[in-house]
């Protein structure tokens, strides 16, 4: 569907041709004094030029050629040459009752749909999920479904790092614990067993532990050096117990992701990549494109607009050994083989920037993707506690995602059954998808790539720009339609009338908004904006809802209309709250 400034656009920009004028000149936006209007055209003052005239002369003969128009229900042409209109409530009524019917709820469809990867979640393996993970799963999903309901075919891959040194770390550490494990025997070619010879949390302890051992003692550091390398040349012990690690802790990523909603489409990983770095090498030394430089290989990556250093991308170390830019090259070829994406979308933390300047810029001028293929970069920055350092425990130690989780679930629960009686299961239930809300709303409400502060009292409220607020007016919506169904009414659409009063203009002048909304917030990859467009819209809910007496209305039409005014209001409400990938429980 058209959106509805495209629609009020067109009528001024008519009126100008009309009038004898370049209709550019009827661009119109929304007014930034609602006071006096709610739409504004200033293109009047622009043509003063060409036409040497007043404008207020021409904005005079415009309104009056809008005078009478259906669209409008008032237009007045004010000094030194502003066109304000006021929309009239038929011409809202008659948009909303087209968006009703819509499927997308007038969003339209890309019309060529596009492949899009996201590549988001960038979990390590074997190490617990902490915050700082957090945004990078909320924040791709959201984007990921955005992306979806505009009609593009879109590919979410958690792309985990299982390739480094922890590897190595984490097998040294069980060689130490258990050195009789076949898988360091090198000379048994049996089968290994099925059975991991550790659990998610022994996986948990160990790293950790081999981590900092590590740190202290030069010849362990060595030992796990020596094991990643040989893990990497592909010894086969070491390859049964890497794959123990990945299925062992990707069970436990997976429980995790699906208790934050979160659903990736592909669990590719670094090490999937591998196979393609020797080729890769080859082709970027044959091309000319890579050249030795002090012992390690590297391409030149500089450009003349360049403001602050952009190092060389560093394809190979002195000694052979492959970098996580080599990875993320080498990965950029895997998929372009694989999905051929039109664009590859990273949300990491802002900190990695540099890294993908020079991983895009390789990437372009080894022409490893396509001219068309857009690589773009959504940098996050940091969640912090409320001291404005990054988020931690009570005790200053990493806060694990899931404490995060079970500690704001708690707390719901405590809400929820604070002052009511409740059946302890439903509660339980209500409370996570209140708790998911608080947290996702909570991040998703700032833009991606601010740093935030993670209050938690201030996003478990019921009241102000919260996720649980935002929750309770949809449930609110749910609980009158129910009771309007529950005296016999039937919740079916159609029949919106123009609105009565000035609230409940002002809902419909908050749901016309929806499309450009969508709109904006995909392109510019900026769920925030649908978040501070739900929050207008419940706001403007609950002033109509505190003013209109909706089921005990005696005009029956009048009646009728408000129910389906509330059921498509719930109906963008609860879209928008999936595009940011939470949900509604029934009651609360
Ligand atoms: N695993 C990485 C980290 O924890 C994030 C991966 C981001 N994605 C990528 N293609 N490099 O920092």
């Amino acid at each position: 569907m058209k959106k509805i400034l495209d629609l009020i656009s067109l009528e001024v920009m008519n009126a100008f041709a009309a009038c004898g004028y370049d209709a550019a000149y009827g661009k119109t936006g929304i007014s930034n004094r609602p006071d006096l209007c709610e739409y504004q055209c200033n293109g009047a003052m622009a043509a003063k030029k060409a036409y040497k005239k007043a404008p207020i002369v021409i904005a005079q003969e415009v309104a009056e050629a809008l005078q009478g128009n259906p669209v409008f229900e008032e237009v007045n042409a004010v000094n030194p040459g502003f066109i304000n209109m006021k929309v009239s409530g038929s011409f809202l009524a008659d948009y909303l009752l087209k968006m009703q019917a819509d499927e997308n709820l007038s969003v339209e469809k890309a019309e060529k749909p596009k492949t899009i990867m996201v590549d988001y979640g960038g979990p390590n393996v074997a190490k617990p999920l902490h915050v700082g993970h957090l945004r990078s799963a909320i924040i791709g999903e959201s984007v990921k479904r955005i992306g979806r309901f505009v009609g593009h075919k879109v590919i979410g891959d958690v792309h985990l790092g299982d390739w480094g040194l922890q590897m190595g770390l984490i097998i040294t550490e069980v060689r130490k614990r258990q050195p009789e494990l076949v898988y360091f025997d090198e000379s048994y070619e049996g089968e290994y067993p099925a059975e991991a010879p550790f659990t998610i949390s022994e996986l948990e302890e160990i790293y950790p532990t081999a981590s900092a051992k590590s740190k202290e003692d030069a010849a362990y550091k060595e030992e796990a050096l020596e094991a990643t390398a040989k893990l990497q040349d592909g010894v086969r012990g070491y390859r049964a117990l890497w794959q123990h690690i990945l299925n062992v802790s990707v069970a436990d990523l997976k429980r995790n992701y699906s208790n934050l909603n979160v659903e990736f489409d592909l669990w590719k990983k670094e090490s999937d990549a591998q196979p393609y770095i020797p080729d890769m090498v080859e082709y970027m030394k044959k091309e000319g494109y890579a050249y030795q430089d002090q012992g390690a290989l590297i391409v030149d990556i500089k450009e003349d607009t360049d403001t602050k250093e952009v190092p060389p991308c560093i394809i190979l170390k002195s000694d052979g050994a492959a970098l996580y830019t080599t990875t993320d090259l080498a990965t950029i070829i895997e998929r372009m083989k694989l999905f051929r994406p039109d664009e590859i979308i990273y949300v990491v933390d802002k900190r990695q920037e540099m890294h993908f300047t020079q991983v895009f810029r390789c990437a372009r001028k080894t022409k490893l993707v396509d001219e068309s293929t857009e690589l773009r970069f959504q940098g996050f920055g940091t969640m912090n506690g409320k001291d404005g350092k990054p988020f931690k425990t009570r005790e200053g130690g990493v806060m694990r995602l899931e404490t995060l989780i079970s500690d704001i679930n708690a707390q719901m629960y405590k809400k929820i059954t604070e002052n009511h009686e409740v059946d302890p299961a439903e509660a339980a239930e209500t409370a996570k998808l209140v708790a998911l809300s608080a947290i996702k709303y909570g991040d998703l409400s700032n833009q991606a790539s601010k740093d935030y502060i993670f209050d938690t009292d201030k996003f478990t409220s019921f009241e102000g720009n919260t996720g649980p607020y935002i929750l309770y007016t949809i449930v609110r919506i749910k609980s009158i339609l129910n009771k309007y169904q529950a005296g016999g009414g039937a919740v079916c659409g159609g029949s919106i009338l123009a609105p009565v009063n000035d609230s409940e203009k002002g809902l419909m002048m908050e749901l016309v908004k929806f499309n450009s909304v969508i709109e904006q917030a995909f392109e510019e990859i900026a769920p925030h904006k649908i978040c501070s467009f739900i929050y207008d819209l419940a706001n403007a809910f609950n002033r109509f809802y505190h003013e209109t007496r909706i089921l005990t209305e005696e005009d029956e039409a009048r009646r009728k209309s408000w129910i389906a005014l509330l059921d498509l209001t719930r109906e963008v409400l609860e879209t928008s709250i999936d595009l940011l990938g939470f949900e509604a429980p029934e009651r609360m």
